[in-house]
């Protein structure tokens, strides 16, 4: 089916989430035409679900001995090798101003008795610096100060359209998008910019803590456009959602690391400690020692393999919970369960896409009009296991760099004219059953992945997908799913080691040869 519609706008926003909002607010303040489109309801994606926090070294606010440079090497050494150091410096370093610039827009982060911002730990900070909103609340915060300002600023915005494909022109550069409207009418959006800020892929597992919109499909965009990924074999898993009961599906709770910052610990069912003896950190390891610490310990349960384990926050003051998690306190009594009493039941579940579109710290991609920011995008922020709470601050600070960049790049006169886009028609791509894929991915590149297992996945994809026009949101979120699935497992085979959260049961140990990132592209025939 030919396009019906048009629009045209100097950039094309989609997503609205953390990163997607700050650049498209600062796009409008720069003069720029913005139009954002996002596949839902604005900000139903993944930024309103964080619980834990922005980590971020504020001087003059907070001066107790903390610094840009401590949070530096805490990244860095999260990130296991992989993090691009000019990227982390560069990004870490423009957080104070970033949340200074959120903080006028109209978020308000929860006070100390000092009057200064409140400060949580969570997993592999060396320092008390993540600044939280009501009290585990803080990405509803964000999303909701920055729809106001994206509402009193009137930056317009399509809510429930998708973006099947990019419009491109003859020598490659993206010039627009083709979209489909709630009714599932295509149109096309014609921009010189468009920028990628559609979060991440927990939805190619079963068990996330991922809202239903995490599908994936600003990474299948931008690989269908040309542009490379890289670390798309790093997906992180959260140490601790809630445990809901066997065979949890969907959006699964989460129970926020700042918990265990507060001084909660992991046992199992037997009352024994997790993390002693595993990390000098214990209970405040990075996430993926965590998260592995907890998947070994699950298979060891009596009996076989057990689904969950228990977070023992018994001993923290009840009002002091209540205060600082009324999130996860809600979600806790729902299935009857009072942390003050009970240990909370939790597991791992996929979490956060490390990787994504290669994209430098100003959002540019490699190709040309085309910019990926927040959870879509590998900037080399955090190489192969993000240090908690550093998302949502790349989002701040990464959005902003992007609407600058894009500015720029529009005056220097080096973008395409979107006159020179070649006609487009809807694409078809292989679309797998997304039960299936869900399952043969979490059963096989999970927390633990072995090549026989990843070459299950790749078969399994074979035979399942079918070519199938791109013309429904839900068949062109399966599209997304399948070819980051294969992308994912093309990476995952190839680093023949385990590393940060790639963890390779038939290659267990880091191999220093392996001590770079790998690049993901399609071939000609559309295959990663
Ligand atoms: C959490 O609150 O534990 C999650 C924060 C994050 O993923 O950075």
């Amino acid at each position: 089916m030919s396009p019906r519609w048009e629009a045209r706008a100097d950039v094309i926003v989609v997503g609205t989430g953390v990163a997607g909002l700050t650049a498209a607010l600062e796009a409008r303040e720069l003069g720029l035409r913005v139009l954002v489109i996002t596949k839902a309801a604005a900000g139903s994606g993944n930024t309103r679900w964080a619980q834990g926090g922005v980590a971020v070294v504020m001087p003059g606010e907070h001066d107790d001995g903390d610094s840009v440079e401590a949070h530096v090497q805490d990244t860095l050494v999260a990130g296991a090798g992989l993090c691009e150091a000019d990227a982390v410096d560069a990004i870490l370093t423009g957080g104070a101003q970033a949340v200074a610039r959120l903080r006028r827009l109209g978020a308000v982060f929860d006070p100390a008795d000092n009057g200064k911002l409140a400060r949580t730990r969570e997993g592999g900070h060396s320092a008390f610096r993540v600044v939280h909103a009501g009290g585990d609340a803080t990405g509803a915060e964000i999303e909701r100060a920055l729809l106001t300002a994206t509402h009193d600023g009137r930056v317009p915005l399509l809510d429930n359209h998708i973006a099947v494909d990019t419009v491109r022109t003859a020598s490659g550069a993206v010039v627009g998008l083709l979209v489909l409207d709630p009714n599932g009418v295509p149109g096309v959006v014609s921009a010189p910019a468009v920028l990628l800020a559609t979060g991440g892929l927990g939805q190619l597992y079963q068990a996330t803590s991922n809202p239903e919109v995490a599908t994936a499909d600003g990474l299948a965009l931008a690989l269908r456009a040309g542009a490379p990924a890289a670390d798309v074999e790093f997906v992180q898993f959260h140490p601790t959602v809630l445990y809901t009961g066997p065979g949890a599906r969907g959006r699964c709770p989460l129970v926020t690391e700042a918990v265990r910052g507060e001084g909660a610990v992991l046992v199992d069912a037997l009352g024994e400690r997790v993390m002693e003896g595993v990390h000098p950190l214990e209970d405040l390891a990075p996430r993926d020692v965590v998260s592995g610490a907890i998947a070994r310990r699950m298979a060891l349960e009596p009996g076989g393999v057990d689904d969950h384990v228990y977070l023992d926050a018994t001993h923290l003051d009840a009002a002091l919970f209540r205060r600082r998690f009324p999130t996860v306190l809600a979600a806790c009594q729902s299935i009857g369960v009072d942390p003050s009493a009970d240990p909370i039941p939790v597991s791992p579940a996929a979490h956060f896409a490390c990787g994504g579109v290669a994209a430098t710290v100003d959002g540019r991609t490699g190709v040309i009009g085309l910019y990926a920011v927040g959870e879509v995008a590998r900037t080399g922020l955090h190489g192969a296991n993000r240090l908690a709470s550093n998302s949502l601050l790349e989002g701040l600070v990464v959005g902003s760099r992007a609407a600058r960049a894009i500015a720029a790049d529009l005056s220097a006169c080096i973008l395409a004219d979107p006159k020179a886009g070649v006609r487009v028609s809807l694409p078809e791509a292989p679309v797998a059953n997304r039960d299936v894929l869900q399952r043969v991915m979490s059963r096989y590149a999970g927390i633990g992945r072995d090549a026989e297992g990843l070459a299950v996945v790749g078969s399994v994809l074979d035979v399942s997908a079918v070519d199938t026009v791109l013309t429904t949101r839900e068949n062109v979120e399966d599209a997304a799913l399948t070819l980051v699935a294969r992308a994912l497992i093309a990476a995952a085979a190839a680093r023949t080691e385990s590393r940060g959260c790639h963890v390779r049961t038939d290659f267990p140990a880091v191999d220093p040869a392996w001590q770079h990132s790998l690049a993901v592209r399609l071939n000609p025939s559309g295959q990663p």
